[in-house]
């Protein structure tokens, strides 16, 4: 009888479609990125990311709460410090706003895992991720305080860092810093494949780090390229990461999937900024459906081989996925 083959038999009920479904995203899979500035009782929302907000060190405090009782297992710390420099001081300071936040929220809730993005982009007066002189941004100068960045993270109590500067060597140089400080037990997570995308346009509000001049080209990779992506990863692991990103994640589902064939380490991905903020807008129009568009999105990076995904949307989806 024609057609012998018919797919649809395994997709009739609900029921069959539990058993054959291939992705599960479960809240294991998520982090949760936040952004801790400068002063007390500030929870200033960020306009281009809805439900996305700046918070001061008692305001995240209690949010983190919120973040622990739905079950999510980590977030990702972005500091917006109260003054910025040419080098970026405020990234290595004892007392600086991500320090601060580390151990407070340490203290309050000590089963998260706080990652931090060790950059400085948020900490220059010029908005660029490492040291400029005559309009470049400067390599190997930059791996120094890169190193006391993620140092004084690690002495403030974080679990994990995640330098996303893309300067070269800056994996082995970490590594380097934090094994002589003691610190041979704390994780990198890489951003090794990252992207120069117009996807991060609204962090650039969040995380008041929009380059003052230029663009970040001479350092973030070039978008169309995919072999260069395989090639960044292998690097970083040879340096010592111990789980490595792809970044932004939907314009670059092939990259993560090539990621995951080559190699055996855990893979992030970041469902960036303009990725969420995209979501919101249509959905404030009523153009898509929001809980299913974005369970869709995330459900994607998964399949295409993510073991685990920074997105804004994670309290959302911890939500929808428990109810
Ligand atoms: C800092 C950094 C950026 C993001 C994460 N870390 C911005 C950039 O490189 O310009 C982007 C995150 C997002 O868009 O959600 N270097």
């Amino acid at each position: 009888m024609f057609p012998f083959h018919r797919p649809r038999r395994l997709r009739k009920t609900e029921g069959i479609r539990r058993m054959v479904r291939e992705t599960i995203l479960r809240v294991d899979d998520l982090i949760y990125p936040m952004f801790v500035t400068h002063g007390k009782g500030v929870k200033k929302p960020i306009s281009s990311m809805p439900g996305c907000f700046q918070e001061s060190v008692d305001e995240i405090v209690k949010s983190v709460r919120e973040i622990v009782s739905l079950n999510i297992p980590a977030i990702i710390l972005f500091g917006i410090p109260e003054e910025k420099d040419e080098i970026g001081s405020g990234a290595f300071d004892p007392h600086g706003v991500v320090q601060d936040a580390i151990k407070a929220i340490k203290d309050a809730t000590p089963e998260l895992t706080v990652i931090t993005d060790v950059c400085m982009c948020e900490y220059t007066s010029h908005g660029h991720c490492g040291i400029v002189k005559d309009g470049e941004v400067l390599n190997d100068p930059t791996l120094e305080l890169l190193q006391k960045e993620a140092v004084s993270h690690a002495r403030a109590g974080a679990d994990m860092v995640a330098p996303s500067d893309m300067m070269d060597g800056r994996v082995q140089a970490i590594r380097d810093a934090l094994d002589s400080e003691g610190f041979t037990d704390i994780p990198i997570m890489s951003y090794a494949a990252k992207y120069a995308s117009a996807f991060y346009g609204p962090f650039r509000e969040a995380a008041e780090s929009a380059p003052q001049f230029g663009d970040r080209r001479s350092y973030q990779m070039d978008p169309p390229n995919r072999r260069e992506a395989l090639k960044e990863v292998a690097l970083d692991i040879e340096e010592g990461a111990d789980i490595v990103m792809v970044k932004p994640a939907l314009s670059y589902l092939d990259i993560i999937s090539d990621v995951k064939e080559a190699f055996d380490v855990p893979v992030a991905a970041y469902n960036v900024s303009g990725e969420y903020s995209l979501v919101k807008a249509a959905a404030e129009m009523g153009w898509i459906d929001h809980d299913r568009v974005m369970m869709e999105v995330l459900t994607s990076i998964k399949r295409a081989g993510a073991d685990m995904i920074l997105t804004y949307f994670a309290p959302e989806a911890a939500r929808l996925l428990q109810s």
